[in-house]
């Protein structure tokens, strides 16, 4: 059953709702425009506002829905429910229907975070728009969610009464964000990272 669920998990990831809207809207491949990355930050910068609402809202869906069927087929085990997230974020990275060219994972994650911790989730989440508006870098706030989050959890996982177990997954998250967002660190030191309203 875990592993049914973990895959089913991997699947649902593997809608990339920002290919679908550019195939929709504008019959484009949103990857082969602005960043090139299939999310909802360049479906911001390549369609407008709206469909990356949208993108967004769903994207999260994503990582929400797997971990609530994690917890709900597993009555509440930690390992299922972050294997779930993580599966959930590995295929909206590397989807299976879009030839595993996907995103970096960020709204995805912040649904199995939201769900799996959700005060360190919300706070950190508060930081990292807060960065937003000030820098307009989303890759610095989806970092600075990520990082804080973990750091967040594994600061005060006993008052909250989270598994230890959790914070080795949001470990995993965090890491395989840096390195998804490796190039957009690369910009960031070199001061050529796109701002939330720049043409990329
Ligand atoms: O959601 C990904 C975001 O952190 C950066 O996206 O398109 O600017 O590389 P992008």
């Amino acid at each position: 059953m875990a592993f049914f669920v973990i895959i089913l998990s991997y699947l649902i990831g593997s809608i990339s709702f920002s290919f679908l809207m550019g195939r929709l809207l504008r019959k484009l491949d949103i990857r082969e425009h602005g960043s090139g990355n299939a999310g909802a930050t360049n479906t911001l910068r390549v369609l407008g506002v709206g469909p990356a609402i949208i993108v967004l809202l769903l994207d999260c869906a994503k990582g929400i829905v797997a971990v609530v069927i994690g917890l709900q087929v597993s009555n509440g085990d930690p390992v299922i429910a972050g294997a779930c997230g993580l599966a959930a974020v590995l295929g909206h990275n590397w989807p299976i229907f879009h030839g595993f060219r996907g995103g970096k994972g960020v709204a995805t994650t912040i649904g199995v975070l939201a769900t799996l911790v959700f005060w360190p989730a919300l706070i950190a989440g508060t930081i990292a728009i807060i960065s937003i508006i000030i820098t307009r870098f989303v890759s610095l706030g989806s970092l600075l969610f990520m990082v804080g989050t973990t750091i967040l959890t594994a600061s005060t996982f006993y008052l909250f009464d989270y598994s230890f177990t959790t914070v080795y997954f949001l470990v995993i998250l965090t890491l395989l964000s840096i390195w998804r967002h490796r190039e957009n660190i690369k910009r960031l030191r070199q001061g050529t990272e796109s701002k939330v309203g720049q043409k990329a």
